[in-house]
């Protein structure tokens, strides 16, 4: 089946099904002065088309930036993993990085305090595989079903249709897992300044698979060469006072100057032997100590391309943690389950079942599914090939390579709560990171966050898990809230 391209050269004006319009400045009236005709199909076309422009945004991380770059394997880990990715030092995989921040919408400002989203595609000759994370190393909640609640909290008030502090301290203070990442979110990292200037976390717990079917639990880690740098409350105001797509147009910029932003990719590994030493192994809202398990250097990550259209390739784009590769798998962590489900069941409704066929996001190794038909099918639909397995011709065999793991308990919602109710102590020790200057802005941070709460419950909650951290930190923002 022959495609006829989109013409870049061409200077004919076309409709949609590619034969010249006469005429784009005056729709065909009835006289000069006289009312507009139904036979005008060119301006139908165009006014139905431009009617149907938008689609959903994503409900949530809906305002982001991206550009195309290179991962290069400069650490031979094979002893961990046999993605093909990682095989050799030297070896380079086309990525795409799409950042975003969480809460506001697709024409929120860039220069919010608000987590930012930091999702690679990675297209390996293997498929793709999405590492979909952000710029923390953990989360507010550690079970998925806590994340629709949670995030009606962070966007608008269903009756004033304003952001509303007072339902995310609500929700915040209800659940102090939430309180390493508040701690992080309300530090200097809260507003980073630039895309280019903050690190990258998978933040989840995945797992590597060698050639001897031996699994390791895997953290992944994106750490910036440019540096961090941030914006403090009154330097952002003042930022999205004068420009809202700062880190857009920061990102933009540098690409098409030649300064390629780089970040050094590194893992940490724990052996599947240590998985029940720690209560931290799958657990979100925690990290795992540098102590305990040191940074092991893996490759650079470089941004260097440009999109040359942003709805194709950035609001098309699909990122799903279910994308994985052989030698790479999932863990436990409940999160991440709930997360295997979620992204491409939004994307089956925001960009339709065939989602996988737009460019950005198909493969670009072949691809051999039993999947047919659906809304926008728009390749040759596997052609005249059967559409079904098992076959008579012995095709979609499927490699089975997988590595099975032990399961012990027996089925129950199961609240972690029970088991684990170490909230204060990971916050503490990044307390006891900063200097008095980091301490003396967390504290106003939080105070200014906290004033806009009208619930004085919710207030005093919170200030006594801050106690249970610092009793300077609890002080400082008792003091800067009296003020
Ligand atoms: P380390 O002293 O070895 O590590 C501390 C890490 O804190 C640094 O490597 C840096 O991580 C990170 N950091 C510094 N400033 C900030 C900030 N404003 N916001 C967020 N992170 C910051 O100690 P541990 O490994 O025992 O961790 C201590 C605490 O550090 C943890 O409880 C956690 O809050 C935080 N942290 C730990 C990480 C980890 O993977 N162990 C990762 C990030 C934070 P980076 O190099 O990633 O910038
Ligand atoms: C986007 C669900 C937790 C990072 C999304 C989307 C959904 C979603 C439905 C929109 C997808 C789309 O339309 O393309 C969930 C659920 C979670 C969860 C149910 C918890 C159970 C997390 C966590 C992280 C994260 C823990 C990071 C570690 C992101 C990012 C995006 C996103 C970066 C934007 C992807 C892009 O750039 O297109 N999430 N999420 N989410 N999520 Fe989550």
């Amino acid at each position: 089946m022959s495609k006829c391209p989109f013409d870049h050269q061409s200077k004919t004006l076309t409709n949609a099904a590619g034969s010249p319009v006469a005429d784009n400045d005056n729709t065909m009236s009835a006289g000069a002065k006289g009312p507009l005709l139904l036979q005008d199909v060119w301006f139908q076309e165009k006014l139905a088309h431009f009617a149907r422009e938008r689609i959903p945004e994503r409900v949530v991380h809906a305002k982001g930036s991206a550009a195309y770059g290179t991962f290069t394997v400069t650490n031979d880990l094979t002893k961990y993993t046999k993605a093909a990715l990682f095989s050799e030092v030297g070896k380079q995989t086309e990525v795409l990085l799409r950042f975003s921040t969480v809460a506001g919408e697709r024409g929120a400002a860039d220069a919010e305090r608000d987590v930012r989203g930091f999702s690679l595609k990675f297209y390996t000759e293997q498929g793709n595989w999405d590492l979909v994370g952000n710029n923390t190393p953990v989360f507010f909640i550690r079970d998925p079903l806590k994340f629709p609640d949670f995030i009606h909290t962070q966007k608008r008030n269903p009756q004033t249709n304003l952001r509303d502090a007072d339902a995310a301290w609500d929700f915040w203070s209800r659940h102090p897992e939430s309180l390493h990442q508040v701690m992080i979110l309300f530090s200097d990292r809260g507003i980073p300044a630039t895309l280019r200037h903050m690190n990258g976390y998978g933040s989840h717990t995945y797992s590597f698979v060698n050639a001897n079917n031996e699994r390791f639990w895997v953290k992944f880690h994106f750490k910036t060469q440019q540096g961090h740098k941030f914006f403090t409350n009154e330097e952002a105001a003042k930022v999205v006072g004068e420009d809202r797509e700062s880190s857009q147009k920061d990102l933009y910029e540098a690409i098409e100057r030649g300064e390629f932003p780089r970040w050094n990719v590194q893992v940490q590994i724990m052996p599947e032997a240590e998985t029940n030493n720690h209560n931290y192994t799958f657990d979100l809202t925690k990290v795992w100590p540098h102590k305990d398990y040191p940074m092991i250097e893996l490759g650079v990550l470089e941004l260097n391309r440009n999109p040359q259209n942003y709805f194709a390739e950035v609001e098309q784009a699909a990122f799903a943690p279910s994308n994985n590769v052989p030698g790479i798998g999932f863990s436990p962590d409940r999160m991440l389950q709930g997360r295997l489900f979620s992204y491409q069941d939004a994307q089956r409704y925001r960009l339709g079942v065939n989602h996988h066929q737009i460019p950005v996001n198909a493969p670009k190794c072949p691809y051999h599914t039993t999947h047919r038909d659906g809304a926008m099918r728009v390749d040759t639909n596997g052609g005249l090939h059967p559409n079904y397995a098992p076959n008579r011709f012995d095709t979609y065999l499927p490699t089975y390579d997988q590595v099975s793991m032990q399961i012990e308990r027996e089925a129950a919602h199961f609240n972690f709560r029970e088991y684990d109710e170490d909230y204060y102590s990971q916050p503490a020790a990044l307390y006891a990171l900063f200097d008095a200057e980091q301490k003396d802005r967390l504290a106003g941070n939080f105070a200014a966050g906290l004033s806009a709460v009208t619930a004085k419950e919710t207030v005093e909650k919170q200030l006594a898990h801050f106690e249970k951290i610092s009793k300077e930190l609890a002080d400082a923002v008792r003091t800067k809230l009296a003020k």
